[in-house]
Formats: structure tokens, sequence, C-alpha cells
């Protein structure tokens, strides 16, 4: 249902001749003003494709509209609020990630797109939750250099006869790490129809208690298709405001109540209504810094094709 603050994005956005780019995660006030919602790779995919639009509002956290500015460095890429970071991604500083190429000079490199610009552009690729293992496989190295998510990483050495050495040793999701093996033996008692999904980002004993692992966009494509009616989901939240808008019917009940993102629920309507009107604050990063991580996002979106 919408309110006059959505209905004055509504009217900006069409004047501004803007769109509006969202995380799964997001709010949901924010969900129903979105044009596109999506996972990270649907996301990166969207930004590839923006050609009509003069200004991109990107409702996510600062590596995605990083990655947004990197595709399109002639457009306006706006974040309601700079203060949308992603913890996770700044767990690998360049230094770090320049000592461990320099400690393993034949190993492949794959960051996480979870990863701040200054590390990504000395990548060989990227990937995200949705290709990690195809990417892991389109790259001829078998010591791959892996960051800054260590349970992604593990995820990937699970399913590759591949060496995967992770950088920094602990990188991980603060949020995804509040879920516990002990949260997913209560909802097999509470549900036990239920099947138990959860994102790769959660600890190994979590993903091998769960019945399947998958990205966001994969957890609401799997639940669309699946016969089943009742899923526990285990990421963060708002992931559920998602899925029940779009496929009706189906009973979602969290892994972990308290699976919240902050950062993610730092944007408002307000927020979102100023960011069009200032056009502001907007999302750059030195030419040179760009240039060199598109060769690495490009690499990811042709290896995912
Ligand atoms: P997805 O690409 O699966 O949406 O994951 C992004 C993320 O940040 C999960 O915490
Ligand atoms: Fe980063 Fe974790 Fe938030 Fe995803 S859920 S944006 S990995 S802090």
């Amino acid at each position: 249902m919408s309110n006059s603050l959505q209905d004055e994005i509504q009217k900006l956005k069409k004047e501004k001749n803007a769109i509006i780019l969202a995380h799964n995660y997001q709010p949901k006030e924010i969900q129903e003003i979105a044009d596109f919602l999506g996972d990270s790779l649907e996301l990166c995919i969207k930004a590839s494709e923006i050609d009509d639009k003069d200004l991109v509002i990107f409702c996510g956290v600062d590596f995605m509209a990083e990655t947004a500015f990197i595709l399109n460095p002639d457009k306006k890429i706006v974040i309601p609020t700079l203060e949308a970071e992603c913890p996770m991604a700044h767990m690998l500083p360049e230094d770090v990630l320049l000592e461990a190429k320099k400690a393993h000079p034949d190993a492949g490199v794959i960051l996480y797109v979870n990863s701040i610009a200054e590390a990504k552009q000395h990548a060989d690729t990227l990937c995200t939750s949705a290709n990690a293992v195809k990417v892991a496989k389109s790259i001829p190295h078998d010591t791959i250099l892996f960051g800054p998510d260590k349970n992604l990483g593990n995820h990937v050495a699970e399913k590759l006869d591949k060496e995967i050495i992770p950088v920094p040793s602990d990188g991980h999701c603060y949020v995804h790490r509040l879920i516990h093996v002990e949260d997913v033996e209560l909802k097999r008692q509470q549900y036990p129809n239920a099947e138990i999904i959860c994102h790769p980002e959660c600890d190994m004993q979590v993903q091998k208690a769960c019945d399947e692992v998958m990205s966001t966009g994969g957890m609401l494509r799997h639940i669309a298709q699946s016969d089943k009616e009742e899923f526990v989901i285990g990421t963060e939240i708002d992931m559920i405001t998602r899925i029940n808008s779009e496929v009706p019917g189906k009973k979602l009940y969290p892994l972990l109540e308290g699976a919240i993102c902050k950062t993610m629920k730092l944007h408002t309507l307000e927020k979102v209504r100023d960011a069009l009107v200032n056009e502001a604050p907007e999302v750059s990063l030195p030419c040179e810094v760009a240039d060199k991580s598109r060769k690495a996002v490009e690499h990811m979106l042709n290896a995912s094709k």
C-alpha cells in the first residue's frame, strides 16, 4: 500500500528519469518503491544494462553501489546514505591482499563482490554467492586466494577439487555469524515439514545442517518452483518480506529472528526522497581504481552467463 512519501518518490523518479535499484534485504517500504529488486549478482547485471536512465538511486550497501559505479562511470550513482557500509567488505584491505599475493604468486585471486574497490582492482575475477562455484571453475588455477568471506570460500572448497586459501583468515558477515547449528536443530523440531535453507555466508556447520545452501535470489527462485509449502529461511530477515510479496501461499519462518543487517536498514523513504531531490550523496571512485576493477567485474559477468 503506498503512502504520500512513496507517491512523491514515484513522481520525482519520473521527473528525474531515475531508476531505483534495491537489494533483497531492504525494508518493506523501500522494496515497494524499487524498480528492480535483486541479489548482488542480479543487481550487477541490472547495473550493466542501464542505458536509458540519467540517475541511479541505489538502496543497498557501499560495495553494491560502487560496483554499479564501476559499470557506469558516466552515470550519477546515488546512495541514500553513505553510512550504509558492509563491514565484511572492509575486512580485506588492499595491503593484506597484496601481501597474500606475494606469498602465493601462482594462485588465482577471486574476491567476493562484498569487497572494497581498492582490493577488487587486484583480483583476477569476482564472484557473488550465486555464482562462486561457477566462477572458481572458470579460472585455470588449482590454488585460489579467496576473500573476504571465509564461509563462502569453504562452500566453494566443498564443491571443487581446488585449494582455497582464505584472505584474511577469518573474514565473515556478522549477521550470518549470529546463526548457529542449534537454531537449525530447534527449527527442525518446531517445523518438521519445512525445508531449511541458508545462505553460504553462514558457518560451514550451519550450512551442513541445512537442506539447501543458496544466494538470496536463488532462495526466491527455488521456493517459487517448489511444491513444498513450508520453508525456514536462514539469512537476513527482510528476505522473507521479498519472498512473501512475490510467492503467495507459502509458509516462511526465519531461522533467526535477530538476523538483521543494520546498515541495510539505514535507507529510509525520507532519505530516498532527499537523494532524488538533491541527486546526492554520489558514489564515485578514482578513475584508475574503477578502470582496474572493471576487468574483474566483467570477467565475473561473462563467467556467469
Ligand atoms: P546475495 O548476493 O545472496 O543477495 O548476498 C549478498 C549479501 O550481502 C548477503 O549478506
Ligand atoms: Fe554485509 Fe552481512 Fe549485511 Fe550482507 S548481511 S551486507 S555481508 S553485513
